[in-house]
């Protein structure tokens, strides 16, 4: 029999919007992925406050989620999170895909996250997506014994659109 893996290709991975239902699940991914995690109140208050809340769904249930407020020209992505054994097959990539799309209709033209330094596939997920770091916030995360710096990246949606349709089109980036 296939394993969970072999069975689920990208093509079969779909996103909605989040609800409070889905809370209880959210909660337990989060708490597996960070070491210090969001509590339950905070993903129930990202949908109270109206932010831009969407949950991965995949043959095996919750597949990952991310979170974005939006608002005056920026959106600002929260989190995104992808269960352990669905990584490194380009979810992360259409999640945050998802909800650059998104920021875009809503008529955003900048998208921020702050991101550790430590966390290299996110660094390398955000930068492969054209965000670039325009800030560094000092002991702005807890961490173990102390505190972690956060690197602010940031994304011009305009030339994000354009550079993923000239890639569409087979257009390769001037030199
Ligand atoms: C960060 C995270 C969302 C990435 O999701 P993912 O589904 O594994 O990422 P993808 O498979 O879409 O990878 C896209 C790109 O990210 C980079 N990347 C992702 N995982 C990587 C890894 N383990 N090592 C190196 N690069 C990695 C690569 O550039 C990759 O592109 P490539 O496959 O063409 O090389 C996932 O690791 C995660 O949920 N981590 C725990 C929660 C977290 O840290 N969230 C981010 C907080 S800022």
């Amino acid at each position: 029999m296939a394993s969970a893996l072999d069975r689920l290709t990208p093509a079969r991975v779909t996103h909605r919007a989040m609800v409070e239902s889905d809370v209880g699940a959210i909660s337990d991914l989060e708490n597996l992925s960070y070491m210090f995690p969001w509590g339950a109140g905070i993903f129930r208050d990202c949908l109270r406050v109206g932010y831009t809340c969407r949950i991965v769904e995949s043959p095996d249930g919750l597949g990952g989620y991310g979170i974005m407020s939006m608002g005056a020209g920026e959106a600002h992505i929260l989190n995104i999170c992808v269960r352990a054994d669905l990584r490194g097959q380009n979810v992360g990539r259409r999640l945050m895909t998802w909800l650059l799309d998104e920021a875009r209709r809503a008529g955003q033209s900048w998208v921020f996250l702050e991101v550790r330094p430590s966390n290299r596939p996110a660094l390398l997920l955000y930068e492969s997506l054209g965000f670039a770091q325009v800030g560094l916030r000092r002991g702005y995360y807890q961490a173990v014994g102390g505190r972690e710096d956060a690197i602010v990246y940031r994304l011009d949606l305009d030339a994000w659109a354009a550079a993923r349709e000239r890639a569409a089109n087979g257009v390769r980036p001037a030199r």
